[in-house]
């Protein structure tokens, strides 16, 4: 396969081949500016918020330009400018969000999970934030509404499904995408029946699919305990679905 390679200028085209002949100041600025264009990032469009984003703090207005969106927990805002901002950094660094935990900043723990579209968890660890340009977020901090716990969050307390509380949000969102998981019919390592229409909800298909979230304070009863208890009382409601 062919090299890609940058222009040659004329400097370089008529290098000796010594590394201090190839790579003069009159060589070095073209190729630099060449570099500069090829890796500017995607085009981002102008952002088209009715409001304009006034219904955000200020903190989080004014280090961000005007352009494409994402929306969290009901809010549109700006993506950054820079294209290598993760998810995670653009929900704690710039949103100050600080609900999502950054635990190995790697997508070995599970303490950074959110969910996408209210279904899809995802770790926000290994996401860029521009990849969900348009899409719905959920972080920790949109679970309650009008002032009251989510069924979840209240069973936590309930189980003593925490103790340090740090990989709680994680757990959270990824019990609520779990719960999503399980009305699809979508099977884990540990189903029984693959051809049954609904997964049955046992102890060992919650430890096997909320396995990716670790509990340093090991409170993994209570967290087995109230996702059970809130799984099954929303499978039971009239709707079918969860709360929420
Ligand atoms: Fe994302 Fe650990 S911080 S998986
Ligand atoms: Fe401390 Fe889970 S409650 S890490």
């Amino acid at each position: 396969m062919q090299a890609f390679a940058p222009p040659l200028t004329p400097a370089s085209a008529a290098g000796s081949g010594s590394r201090s002949a190839a790579c003069t100041q009159s060589s070095f600025i073209p190729r630099a500016t060449w570099r500069r264009k090829r890796f500017r990032g995607p085009t981002l469009r102008r952002c088209s918020s009715p409001d304009g984003h006034k219904s955000l703090p200020p903190e989080t207005r004014k280090d961000l330009p005007m352009s494409a969106t994402i929306t969290i927990n009901g809010a549109a805002v700006p993506l950054p400018s820079d294209p290598r901002v993760s998810l995670l950094d653009l929900l704690r660094e710039q949103l100050h969000l600080s609900g999502t935990k950054k635990g190995c900043n790697q997508g070995a723990c599970g303490a950074c999970t959110v969910l996408v579209d209210g279904e899809q968890r995802i770790l926000s660890c290994l996401a860029l934030a521009v990849q969900y340009e348009g899409r719905a977020i959920t972080s920790v901090e949109g679970l309650a509404a009008d002032g009251a716990l989510h069924p979840l969050q209240q069973a936590f307390i309930e189980h003593d499904g925490f103790q340090c509380g740090y990989c709680t949000p994680g757990q959270l969102c990824s019990a609520l995408g779990m719960a999503a998981e399980l009305r699809r019919g979508v099977p884990s390592y540990v189903t029984e029946d693959l051809a049954a229409d609904a997964v049955a909800l046992s102890h060992d298909e919650i430890r096997e699919r909320m396995s990716g979230n670790l509990c340093r304070c090991g409170a993994y009863n209570g967290i087995v305990d109230a996702i059970a208890e809130t799984v099954t009382q929303a499978a039971a409601a009239p709707q079918g679905k969860e709360p929420r």
